[in-house]
């Protein structure tokens, strides 16, 4: 039996919408600017063709495999958002939670409101989230509890020197507003606590050479996450970074910004097989999910309908739909005739859009 996960997720997100306050629903849903870029995000998956390949033995499909070290079950993931204890009392220890029995890695926004403690006694395989900041060692200490408290990879956000603006009617209120001071910052030292994360400072002089620095730091994987082009991919693993993650946020940050989707292909081909390649972006069911591995991606990472999920039903609903997405992509796999994730790499007609 396989799922139907559009309609799922679209029905986690009406029962979502229904429960949750109207600012945080504004905050989750919004793009920057005027949501050009959050608007073509999910389309553009559904652009891309397909070319199966036929007479081959798919009564084994596997889809598990190691990421970055971590075995998973699915070459799927949970991006990393704020905000998750708006949605459910117990948060990201309850995100944690459906991730781990799915079986996929769990990333933890560095303005979470659960504690690297709480998080990692889920059992979840956990990367930490960082925005890197003007004083490398606040940063840096960060990473170290992280590290501590058992996160397996480290992902340095590098879409957002400064937080992309999206507009509000004048008399709206906004989500920082009503915010629960609990449902953030429990990483962040007493000083970097403002709610409201277009408060808190980011480093606009990222480099390079940051990744070197923060690679050695932490001794575990370390992920670029916000690339869209090859040069800078390419430039990122020489400087350390051991995965690339296609990425716009969201369409949170610069509107006009291609779709992930455009992208990852030829990410895939600037960083050859030297580094792991993620992608998140609008994708919203398990063919998508095929469609990012068909152009390149080792893993496929969703945001928002997980956030859904959770509001809606809590841990079982998040647990529910990896698992809705891990079925139609081992339908598809098996319609395309892939008995593992290897197999995908190149089942697109790729014209432009990436390697053949
Ligand atoms: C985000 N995103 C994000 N990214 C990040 O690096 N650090 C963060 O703290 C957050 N916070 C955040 C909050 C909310 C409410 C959303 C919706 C998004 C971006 C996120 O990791 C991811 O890149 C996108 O959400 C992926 O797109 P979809 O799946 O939501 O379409």
């Amino acid at each position: 039996m396989h799922g139907d996960a559009t309609g799922w997720l679209a029905d986690l997100e009406s029962r979502a919408r229904a429960v949750l306050p109207a600012p945080v629903l504004r905050y989750v849903s919004e793009g920057a600017r005027d949501e050009v870029t959050l608007a073509e995000a999910t389309a553009a998956w559904r652009e891309v063709r397909l070319l199966p390949r036929v007479l081959r033995d798919v009564r084994e499909v596997r889809l598990g495999g190691a990421l970055l070290g971590s075995p998973t079950r699915s070459p799927l993931g949970v991006a990393p958002m704020t905000l998750q204890r708006a949605a459910h009392a117990r948060g990201e220890v309850a995100m944690a939670e459906a991730a781990a029995v799915a079986g996929v890695p769990m990333v933890l926004s560095s303005n979470a409101g659960s504690t690297f403690a709480d998080v990692g006694a889920t059992g979840a395989t956990w990367w930490l989230q960082l925005y890197m900041t003007p004083e490398r060692e606040v940063a840096a200490r960060l990473l170290d509890e992280a590290v501590r408290h058992g996160a397996a990879a480290v992902v340095l956000t590098v879409d957002t020197p400064v937080v992309g603006t999206r507009h509000a009617a004048p008399d709206e209120e906004r989500v920082w507003d009503v915010a629960d001071p609990a449902w953030v910052g429990a990483n962040l030292p007493e000083s970097g606590r403002e709610p409201d994360p277009a408060g808190r400072a980011k480093a606009m002089d990222l480099a390079p050479a940051d990744l070197g620095w923060l690679r050695e730091r932490s001794g575990v994987p370390l992920v670029v996450k916000g690339v869209l082009r090859g040069d800078d991919a390419a430039d990122a693993v020489q400087a350390g970074a051991d995965g690339v993650w296609v990425s716009n946020h969201g369409g949170r940050q610069l509107d006009q910004a291609q779709a992930t989707a455009r992208c990852v292909g030829r990410v895939r081909e600037a960083v050859g097989d030297r580094a792991t390649v993620l992608v998140d972006g609008g994708v919203r069911s398990g063919l998508h999910a095929a469609v990012g591995l068909a152009l390149g991606a080792d893993a496929v990472l969703l945001g928002r309908p997980l956030f859904m999920a959770l509001a809606a039903e809590g841990p079982d609903g998040v647990r529910r739909a990896l698992g809705l997405l891990h079925d139609e992509l081992e339908e598809a796999m098996r319609l395309a005739g892939c008995p593992d994730v290897a197999a995908l790499r190149g089942v697109v007609d790729s014209g432009a859009t990436g390697p053949r």
